[in-house]
């Protein structure tokens, strides 16, 4: 496996095409959907409508048919637009992806093709309210009816939970046996006994809707499980595996947001008759932040490159997602320094960086999860 250090002709095509819409179409509209809260419906149709929506879904199953590495490219783009508009594109495929890795033939027809086709939201529902980091912890019941589930419980943190059409849901046939007894089935929204909680009031990438999603028995027919019984718990690690990439390039798309402004900044402010960018206080920040933003996206395009090429790369994808949610901290806390009293207001941008990458650390498994798995797989 080699590590391309250029882009294809194809790849710098998508950036641009990416770069275009996030300049054009997010940047103008994301402080007003930062300081609302607002879904981006609108916005995300027409994104949906350029190819930038389920971009790692097959193309015959009407998605964009990108690789993982080509996925990142177009995410790194869409980020340094607006984090939460980029974080309700990417939960489509942390949806989707269970079922492209362990759906039949017949599932992905009947599970990822209306959503690509019909541009429909879809979530990934693992947490809940007393399960996070613990993903094995679960409490949500399954219990097998004739050829039926019946699913109950209350899943927490859901990504387009308010908004999706199709949940990917994890429950537990016995929790006394953790992760043995984890499935994983698809469930249609409209199904009955579904019922959603208010969009969460976030303190970064608000546009994005985050909700609980509540199941009170909801009868699932057994044709809608993944992968078997007892093999949730695989389904869901080995899509975080996937997954990690994409969440860490959003991280790398908001430093980079954050590096740019602080550039052109640095350049047009002046204090003691210079531009500030002449000092090495100023200079050495950026510096830091330039070679940081460049770590974290090749650690990360690694990873995709592993994955793309059909590796395990539960490592690589953890080292990606860790550097990169705390070098996106650092660098957006760093970038706020530089703007000194007015990057702490909402007259400029990197205010809502900072907010926005905080998540990052969060979601898709901590900074300290993400630790836990490296040195697990690094002590194998
Ligand atoms: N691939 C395949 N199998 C895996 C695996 C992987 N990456 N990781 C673990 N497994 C298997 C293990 O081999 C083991 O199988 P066996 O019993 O056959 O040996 C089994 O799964 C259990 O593994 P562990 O003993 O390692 O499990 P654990 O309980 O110690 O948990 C953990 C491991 C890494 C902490 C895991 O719970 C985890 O990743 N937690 C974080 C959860 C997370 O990321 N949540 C994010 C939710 S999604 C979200 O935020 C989305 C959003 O909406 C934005």
């Amino acid at each position: 496996m080699q590590l391309p250090l250029q882009l294809s002709e194809e790849q710098i095509a998508l950036q641009d095409e990416a770069k275009k819409f996030a300049v054009n179409e997010i940047r103008p509209v994301s402080r007003e959907l930062d300081r609302d809260s607002t879904f981006p419906k609108e916005l995300l149709k027409k994104a949906h409508s350029l190819g930038l929506v389920n971009l790692f879904q097959a193309e015959e199953l009407g998605g964009t048919g990108l690789n993982l590495l080509s996925s990142c490219i177009v995410i790194e783009e869409l980020a340094a637009g607006c984090a939460g508009v980029t974080t309700s594109i990417v939960a489509n495929d942390l949806a989707l992806i269970p079922i492209a890795l362990h759906g039949t033939e017949e599932q992905k027809k009947k599970f990822i093709e209306p959503v690509c086709t019909k541009g429909s939201f879809a979530s990934f529902c693992l947490s809940e309210p007393g399960a996070g980091s613990d993903a094995a912890g679960i409490s949500c019941q399954l219990t097998k009816d004739g050829d039926n589930y019946i699913l109950n419980g209350q899943k927490q943190w859901i990504t387009n939970g308010g908004v999706a059409s199709q949940y990917t849901v994890f429950a537990t046939l016995d929790r006394d046996k953790r992760h043995k007894a984890i499935c994983c089935v698809a469930v249609p929204a409209d199904t009955p006994g579904i019922t959603t909680g208010h969009h969460e009031d976030k303190l970064g990438q608000r546009c994005s809707n985050t909700t609980t999603v509540t199941f009170e028995n909801v009868t699932v027919p057994g044709a809608n499980l993944i992968g078997g019984e007892g093999n949730g718990f695989r389904v869901a690690m080995e899509t975080l595996d996937l997954t990690r990439p994409m969440t860490a390039i959003i991280a790398v798309g908001i430093a980079r947001a954050a590096f740019e402004y602080s550039c052109e900044y640095a350049q047009e402010r002046k204090q003691f008759s210079q531009p500030i960018g002449s000092f090495q206080a100023i200079q050495f920040l950026l510096a830091d932040m330039a070679t940081n933003i460049d770590a974290a996206r090749l650690l990360t395009h690694r990873s995709a490159c592993l994955l793309d090429a059909g590796k395990s790369a539960s490592l690589e994808s953890s080292m990606a997602k860790r550097f990169s949610a705390d070098m996106g901290m650092e660098v957006t806390t760093n970038a706020v320094q530089v703007f000194g009293g007015y990057g702490y207001t909402k007259e400029y941008p990197v205010e809502k960086l900072m907010r926005d990458a905080k998540l990052m650390q969060i979601y898709e498994g901590t900074s300290q999860i993400q630790r836990l798995v490296i040195a697990r797989e690094i002590l194998r």
